[in-house]
């Protein structure tokens, strides 16, 4: 009610300013600061501590470099507290209800950013204005950009989600001095005009008295972030799954060519690109480490396993046919190609597959019978066995190779995204 009056009483006054003259601010001011000492807290009672309410408007995330570990933003402070020595009847003064005046004529609680990445920040500037009202309350708005910082945690890169913890402490006064408040639990984030590579998911304010230093107050000030993910999607991961791809089509390569080497390695090298882009934007951390790094590192196998694949292959592929193909192998193809044409044996002219095959796996299987000019498939029966040369069994595992690499590729990529997801 009290409050509501002296609203009321200053709303009146204030349509008195037009009578107030330079004389009045002038001799308000000169009244007012006649007595008054800077270094004497506003607390009537000097065992009581001074209550300080700050509210904090978000303006800007201006960046979260991940590698440092520092988060920089812009944000606008509103701190409020009230000074008893403040306080005047603005109908002696021709109704002046507010003045503007340096920050250095009073009293102010100095704020320190206490998680600094750089230098020593203070929030307050001694350089700024105060403005204080007629019932002796001050208001000081003041701007900083604040670059803490934060704790990261890239483990579940690019789906990760960071809490950043900024502090602020109130230099030089304990709890029993100077009491923070805080406004709201979270951040005004009305002005915050979102940002390109991380959402704000929510904001949390809290005042903690640490034991050390006689009981000094720490506002914690914590940012959720989740980062966008498109980005490292379209530029890394899905590239990485397509010469994942790409590379399996080194099988269906004609050995002859003598290409498949080359092709292989040029494959593998721009795997290893990959590994250096993201080891360069992820911080070098053990603890965790992020699981992009072991999926990388699993391409890479993955590519000298192919490596490995085809050369095996080839010296299959060159070898000649006096030697004879063991039986082991030769029962391994004929149940393979069995297998590929459903179990049955089939003339050339039917292709009797069956529709539960892998269609890319069975096709191919067909094209490359018709190249290897095999007239007929049929029965397992000593003549056919005696037709199975090295060079059958080569193409035969070539294209086993390029199903079997082109599934697992697309396996890793999977269990990687579901493990990602899971965990973030
Ligand atoms: C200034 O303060 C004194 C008392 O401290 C008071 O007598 C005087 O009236 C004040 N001046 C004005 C203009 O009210
Ligand atoms: C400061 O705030 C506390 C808690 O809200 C309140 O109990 C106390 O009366 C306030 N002190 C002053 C001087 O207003
Ligand atoms: C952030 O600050 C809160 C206090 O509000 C604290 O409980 C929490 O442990 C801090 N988190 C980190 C990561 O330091």
């Amino acid at each position: 009610m009290a409050l509501i009056i002296m609203v009321l009483l200053g709303l009146l006054a204030c349509d008195a300013v037009g009578a107030a003259t330079i004389y009045d601010t002038h001799y308000l001011l000169s009244n007012l600061t006649k007595d008054y000492n800077v270094n004497v807290r506003p607390a009537v009672e000097q065992l009581l501590p001074v209550n300080v309410s700050i509210q904090m408007y978000l303006k800007s995330i201006m960046e979260f470099d991940e590698r440092q570990g520092t988060l920089s933003y812009t944000v606008g402070f509103e701190i409020t507290w009230k000074d008893y020595r403040l306080m005047w009847n603005s109908y002696l003064y021709g109704g002046v209800w507010y003045l503007n005046v340096p920050l250095t004529m009073i009293w102010f609680p100095e704020l320190l950013l206490s998680s600094p990445a750089t230098s020593r920040s203070y929030i307050t500037q001694s350089w700024s204005k105060a403005r204080i009202y007629y019932d002796g309350f001050v208001l000081y708005v003041e701007g900083a950009l604040i670059e803490s910082t934060c704790e990261v945690n890239v483990k579940y890169y690019p789906f990760d989600v960071q809490s950043c913890n900024t502090s602020f402490i109130s230099l030089g006064y304990t709890y029993k001095d100077v009491n923070l408040m805080w406004v709201k639990e979270s951040i005004d984030i009305t002005l915050y005009p979102g940002n390109s590579m991380w959402d704000l998911e929510s904001t949390s304010v809290s005042v903690q008295t640490v034991a050390t230093g006689g009981g000094q107050q720490e506002m914690f000030v914590t940012f959720n972030l989740r980062r966008k993910p498109g980005y490292a999607i379209v530029n890394v991961l899905l590239p990485i799954l397509f010469l994942g791809i790409l590379n399996a089509f080194v099988f269906l390569l004609i050995p002859e060519s003598g290409e498949r080497i080359g092709y292989c390695i040029t494959t593998l090298l721009a795997i290893a690109v990959y590994m250096t882009i993201i080891m360069s934007s992820l911080p070098q951390s053990s603890d965790p480490t992020p699981l992009i790094n072991y999926k990388l590192l699993i391409d890479l196998v993955y590519s000298a396993l192919i490596i490995v694949a085809v050369i095996l292959n080839m010296r299959l592929n060159g070898k000649d046919d006096d030697v004879p193909v063991p039986k082991i192998l030769v029962s391994f193809y004929l149940a393979l190609m069995c297998r590929a044409c459903g179990g049955k044996p089939v003339r050339p002219a039917s292709n009797g597959f069956t529709a539960d095959q892998n269609a890319t796996s069975s096709n191919e299987s067909s094209s490359k019978l018709q190249e290897s000019d095999i007239p007929d498939y049929s029965p397992v029966n000593s003549v056919d066995a005696q037709k199975v040369t090295w060079k059958k069994i080569s193409s035969l595992l070539d294209i086993s190779f390029f199903v079997l690499f082109v599934f697992l590729s697309f396996l890793i990529f999977v269990v990687f995204i579901s493990i990602l997801k899971s965990g973030s």
